[in-house]
């Protein structure tokens, strides 16, 4: 995960997030080299796959994810990879055999395995399987030439969009250093009260980590503190609203 000091409304592709061309590589060589020639549904339909195919499944995957537009660039893009499955006629015993095992193969890769993740990717492959069946009818008459789809995060649940049950709680963190009733009080004080978890909640409005955001936000976060509302999850001990206050008394120093 990301450490550093970005805005906090960068939303990472589910391609960085799935580990990069490197981990889709694992999980298609594991589908494709393990359990579709186990398979009695899915073998017949590979056996003449060209050696590279986990490749072109993984660069496609790869660019529909946000990632690189490898599949376009290196292997023919959309138009070939529809013309791969127009007559095939698959079926849906097959389709459903195929998103099992590719599930199972990404878990083996050491895909995510986060709810946001693994609902985005399943919803995928849900959808990338049936218009593949749908393709693959005889008679049908895909479009041609479309874009390769991107892929994104279903219904706003991104990485960090809501507090986990297994977040650091306030008082299980490394004790957050509470200066003396004497010390200056900096912004460097304030922004350590905040956990990561606190800044991404609240990203749709401001930075918890940017100097300008909290004091131009600060009366409004202090009335939350002190209600016990914010952060959601666990309102902060007296002691650290005490610390903000008095940032606040102190004019909001950097
Ligand atoms: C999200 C779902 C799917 C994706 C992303 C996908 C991806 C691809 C791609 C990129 C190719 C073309 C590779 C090339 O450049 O040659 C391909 C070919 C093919 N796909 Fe799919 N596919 C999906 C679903 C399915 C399903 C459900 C089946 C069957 C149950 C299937 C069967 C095949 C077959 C038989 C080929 C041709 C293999 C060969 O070269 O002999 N695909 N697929």
């Amino acid at each position: 995960m990301d450490t550093s000091d970005a805005p906090a409304s960068d939303v990472p592709t589910l391609y960085e997030w799935a580990g990069g061309y490197s981990a889709l590589l694992r999980m298609t060589r594991l589908f494709y080299e393990k359990y579709v020639p186990a398979d009695p549904l899915l073998a017949p339909l590979f056996a003449e796959m060209a050696p590279d195919h986990p490749e072109r499944v993984a660069s496609w995957l790869a660019e529909t994810f946000g990632g690189p537009k490898r599949y376009t660039e290196r292997y023919g893009g959309y138009d070939r990879m529809v013309s791969q499955h127009v007559g095939k006629a698959l079926t849906e015993e097959q389709r459903a055999t195929w998103a099992r095992l590719i599930i199972r193969s990404a878990d083996e890769a050491g895909l995510p395995t986060d709810p946001e993740f693994k609902a985005a990717f399943v919803s995928y492959i849900e959808w990338g399987t049936r218009i593949a069946v749908e393709n693959s009818t005889p008679g049908a008459t895909p479009p041609m030439h479309m874009p390769v789809p991107r892929w994104w995060w279903v219904c706003d649940a991104t990485p960090g969009s809501r507090v986990s049950a297994l977040a650091t709680k306030v008082g299980d963190e490394a004790p957050t250093q509470v200066p003396g009733p004497d010390e200056p009080i900096d912004f460097t004080h304030i922004k350590a009260l905040f956990r990561r978890t606190d800044r991404q909640s609240m990203s749709f409005a401001f930075d918890l980590w940017s100097h300008d955001d909290v004091s131009r936000h600060a009366d409004a976060i202090v009335q939350r503190l002190e209600a016990g509302t914010m952060p959601c999850d666990e309102p902060w001990p007296p002691e650290r609203v005490d610390v903000f206050k008095r940032w606040i008394a102190a004019g909001k120093p950097d």
